[in-house]
């Protein structure tokens, strides 16, 4: 697939550009990404250029993995990065076969708090859902990552409990982590069934 623009009010979700290069590595040398992101550390601005001139374009030309930048649709600045990573298929209770994708997103310190990431995340699925891309979607974060959970809670998600991460760290472990999802025609309201510590502000 091209690479292709989802937008609202809110936020601007287009392809990375070779311009995007000094922001994402700038953003990536937050050290909570070092503890809660698969991402390289230390982060080097080899890694920045290879995410967007390598790894990107692949994942969108192989249909593996689409990745937008997040912005604002005021200005052209990066804010941060929201991606969908087709997963593979589950059976369903029913015994009917669902294609599972997995979100993944970060925001440039700055720009957090300004509930970017339920706006983004709804448009991604929005649109994943609607072209039958996906039946369902996956979310997960390490154990403790609250601005996360609370992002996907937000968002509708329902929570689907403590489990090994499905994507392996950089060191290839496989960490607890909480995980959630969230299907087609699901509402998008927060949902109950959440633990306490996954939304303790
Ligand atoms: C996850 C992330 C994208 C969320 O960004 P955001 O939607 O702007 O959300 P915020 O940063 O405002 O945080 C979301 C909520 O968690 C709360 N929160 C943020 N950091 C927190 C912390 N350290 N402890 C507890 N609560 C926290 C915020 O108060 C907010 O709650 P509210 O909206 O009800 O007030 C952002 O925090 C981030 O980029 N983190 C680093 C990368 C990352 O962890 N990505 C997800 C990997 S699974």
């Amino acid at each position: 697939m091209q690479p292709f623009s989802l937008s609202s009010p809110l936020v601007l979700l287009d392809e990375l550009a070779a311009s995007d290069t000094d922001r994402v590595f700038d953003y990536c040398q937050d050290t909570i990404f070092e503890r809660y992101l698969t991402v390289p550390w230390p982060y080097e601005r080899a890694h920045a250029e290879g995410f967007i001139l390598e790894y990107v374009p692949d994942g969108w030309l192989s249909d593996r993995e689409y990745t937008w930048a997040l912005r604002d649709p005021a200005g052209p600045g990066l804010l941060g990065v929201i991606g969908l990573r087709l997963t593979g298929e589950s059976v369903a209770a029913d015994a009917s076969v669902h294609r599972v994708g997995s979100i993944g997103f970060w925001l440039g310190a700055p720009h957090r708090g300004r509930g970017l990431i339920p706006e983004a995340q709804r448009l991604v699925a929005d649109w994943a859902f609607a072209q039958a891309i996906i039946d369902d979607l996956h979310w997960e974060c390490l154990l403790g990552n609250v601005a996360s959970a609370r992002a996907a809670w937000k968002s509708g998600f329902r929570y689907t409990g403590v489990a090994p991460s499905v994507a392996a760290y950089r060191d290839k472990s496989y960490p607890d982590s909480w995980h959630g999802h969230l299907a087609a025609g699901d509402d998008r309201s927060p949902q109950p069934g959440w633990p306490a510590a996954a939304l303790a502000r």
